[in-house]
C-alpha cells in the first residue's frame, strides 16, 4: 500500500500539461499578474509563480501582454440586410476575429421574414459550425410578434441564446413599433434574458431620408444628416422609460451607441438601481462625420452614422469613466461591389447597405488609442473586451477572464509592435479596410483558443469548424 501510495505522489508531481506559458505578463480586471500558466484539455489548470511541471509545448511570453481572449458581442455573419448577405460568412469572419485575438464572437441569428425562432437559430447553427474558428455564442433578433414567437422564447434560451436584439429603426425592414417592444422586452425578462436595443427614432430618420431624396440629396454624408445625434438619444430615452416602466429585473442594453448623451440616459437609469448597459464600437470612437464626404464614403455607412469629432471625445470620456460597458464591433462587411449595388456610381445613400468591418481592430484601437494614449488602464482594457460582455451575456466565469478552470483563451498582444492597418494585414473577405492608413502601436502578435494556438504572426492556423458553440446562461453577475 505504502509503495503504491508513492507511486501515486510520483505521479501527480509529473503531470504533464499541454501547454505552458512561460513568463507571463498576464491582466485582468483585478490588475496585472506576472509568472506562468499551464493549461490541460483547453481549460487554464494552474497558475503559479514559476511552474517547473512538464509540458508537451511551452511558450516563453517575455516582452509581451497577455489578456483574456476577445469577446466580440456583436458580430453580422452571412447576415441578410438590405438585400445583401455579409461578404464575411462564419470562416472568413471568425477568421478575422480570430487573427484581433477574438476568441468569441457572439453573433445575431437573423429570422427571415415569417419564419420563427427556432428554424432560423437552426440555420445560424448549421452555418457557423463547419466553419468557425473562433468559438461562438448567438442572440435572437426579433423583427416581428406573433404567438409562435412569444412561445419559442423561452425555449431559444434554453438553447442558450440568452440575448436578443429589437430594433427602433430601419423602418419596414426590421423596425418594430413601441408596442411590440414593449410585449417583447416583458416576455424576455420574465425568463431572465438580456434585451439588446438599436436605440434610433426609425419614423422620424425615414421622414428626413424621404425629404432629402424629394431634395435630390443623395450622396453619402446625407446618411449621417438622417439620422441625427437627437433621433438616438430619443430613442434611448424612450426605451429606458418603458424598460423602467416593465422594473428593475430587467436586463437591456444599447448595442453600438453613439454618442456620449446616450450613454447619460442609461448611466442614469443605472445608478438607480436599473440593469441598463452601452456598448460602443471602435470606429464611434476613432473616424468622423468627414469619412462620409470622401470619394470612398460609401464605405463609411453604417448605423448610427459616424460623428462629430466632440461625439468621438465624449465617447472615450465615458469609456474612461466606467460608463460605458462593452465594445462590439458591429463586424457587418459588404464588398465594395455591395455596397454600390454592382453599378459604377454609388447609389443614392439609402440604399447603401449599411456596415462595416471591425471584428480584427477592436484590439489595436483599443490599446493604442486608449492604453497607450493614457485614456484607459489595461484593467479597464479587460473589462470592456472580455469580462463585462462574458457576464453580459452569459458566458462567464468559462469566458472573460484568467482563472483555473476557465477556458485558455488568450490574446498576445506586442505593446511594442508598430503597424500600419491596410486590408493586406487583415483577415476580411473584402480588399479595403476603413482604417486604411492607421498607424497604431501594441499588435495582436498570437491567439490561444482552449489552449490552442490558432493564429501566430499574421497566419490563423486554426481550422475552419474547429470553433465551439458556448451556450450563454442567462446571465445573473450584472
Ligand atoms: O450599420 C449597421 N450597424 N449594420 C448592421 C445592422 C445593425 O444595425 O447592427
Ligand atoms: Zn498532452
Ligand atoms: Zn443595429
Ligand atoms: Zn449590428
Amino acid at each position: 500500500m505504502r509503495v503504491s501510495f508513492i507511486k501515486y505522489i510520483k505521479l501527480k508531481s509529473s503531470m504533464t500539461y499541454d501547454l505552458l506559458l512561460k513568463n507571463v505578463k498576464a491582466f485582468t480586471t483585478s490588475g496585472p499578474f506576472e509568472g506562468d500558466i499551464a493549461i490541460k484539455d483547453g481549460k487554464i489548470s494552474k497558475i503559479g509563480g514559476d511552474i517547473q511541471e512538464q509540458a508537451d509545448k511551452t511558450i516563453d511570453l517575455s516582452g509581451k501582454y497577455l489578456v483574456p481572449g476577445l469577446i466580440d458581442g456583436h458580430t453580422h455573419m452571412e447576415f441578410p440586410f438590405m438585400g445583401e448577405v455579409t461578404a464575411d460568412d462564419f470562416y472568413y469572419g471568425s477568421r478575422a476575429a480570430i487573427a484581433g485575438g477574438v476568441t468569441t464572437i457572439v453573433d445575431f441569428v437573423t429570422p427571415a421574414k415569417g419564419q420563427d425562432l427556432l428554424s432560423a437559430y437552426e440555420k445560424w447553427s448549421n452555418n457557423a459550425d463547419p466553419k468557425v474558428v473562433s468559438d461562438y455564442g448567438l442572440h435572437m433578433i426579433i423583427r416581428e410578434v406573433n404567438t409562435k414567437i412569444l412561445e419559442q422564447i423561452p425555449e431559444v434560451i434554453n438553447k442558450g441564446v440568452v440575448s436578443f436584439k429589437l430594433f427602433m429603426a430601419y423602418k419596414n425592414e426590421l423596425m418594430l413599433p413601441d408596442g411590440e417592444l414593449y410585449k417583447l422586452i416583458k416576455r424576455i425578462s420574465d425568463f431572465g434574458g438580456v434585451t439588446g436595443i438599436h436605440a434610433e427614432n426609425g419614423e422620424i430618420i425615414n421622414e428626413l431620408i424621404q425629404e432629402f431624396l424629394s431634395e435630390g440629396k443623395i450622396d453619402p454624408i446625407y446618411h449621417y444628416y438622417s439620422r441625427p445625434d437627437i433621433m438616438e438619444i430619443e430613442a434611448t430615452n424612450r426605451i429606458a422609460s418603458i424598460a423602467s416602466m416593465i422594473g428593475k429585473d430587467v436586463k437591456m442594453y444599447i448595442v453600438h451607441t453613439s454618442t456620449g448623451e446616450a450613454v447619460d440616459i442609461i448611466s442614469s437609469y443605472r445608478r438607480q438601481g436599473f440593469k441598463f448597459f452601452n456598448e460602443t464600437a471602435p470606429h464611434y470612437l476613432t473616424l468622423n462625420t468627414d469619412f462620409l464626404k470622401r470619394p470612398d464614403g460609401y464605405r463609411y455607412v453604417m448605423s448610427p452614422p459616424l460623428r462629430s469629432d466632440e461625439q468621438r471625445t465624449k465617447l472615450w470620456i465615458r469609456l474612461a469613466s466606467g460608463d460605458i460597458f462593452t465594445i462590439g464591433s458591429d463586424h457587418c462587411v459588404y464588398s465594395d461591389a455591395q455596397k454600390k449595388r454592382y453599378k459604377e456610381e454609388v447609389p443614392p445613400f439609402n440604399e447603401i447597405p449599411n456596415g462595416v468591418p471591425g471584428t480584427e481592430n477592436i484590439l489595436p484601437i483599443l490599446f493604442y488609442y486608449g492604453v497607450k494614449k493614457g485614456i484607459i488602464s489595461m484593467e479597464r482594457f479587460v473589462e470592456v473586451t472580455s469580462y463585462n460582455p462574458a457576464r453580459l451575456f452569459g458566458l462567464y466565469p468559462r469566458k472573460g477572464t484568467i482563472m483555473p478552470g476557465s477556458d485558455a483563451d488568450f490574446a498576445v498582444i506586442d505593446p511594442n509592435r508598430k503597424v500600419r492597418i491596410s486590408a493586406d494585414v487583415l483577415h476580411s473577405n473584402i480588399n479595403y479596410t476603413i482604417y486604411d492608413g492607421m498607424e497604431v502601436e501594441g499588435w495582436n502578435v498570437m491567439t490561444i483558443r482552449r489552449g490552442e494556438v490558432v493564429y501566430e504572426e499574421g497566419q490563423v492556423i486554426g481550422k475552419k469548424g474547429s470553433g465551439k458553440y458556448i451556450p450563454g446562461k442567462t446571465p445573473i453577475l450584472l
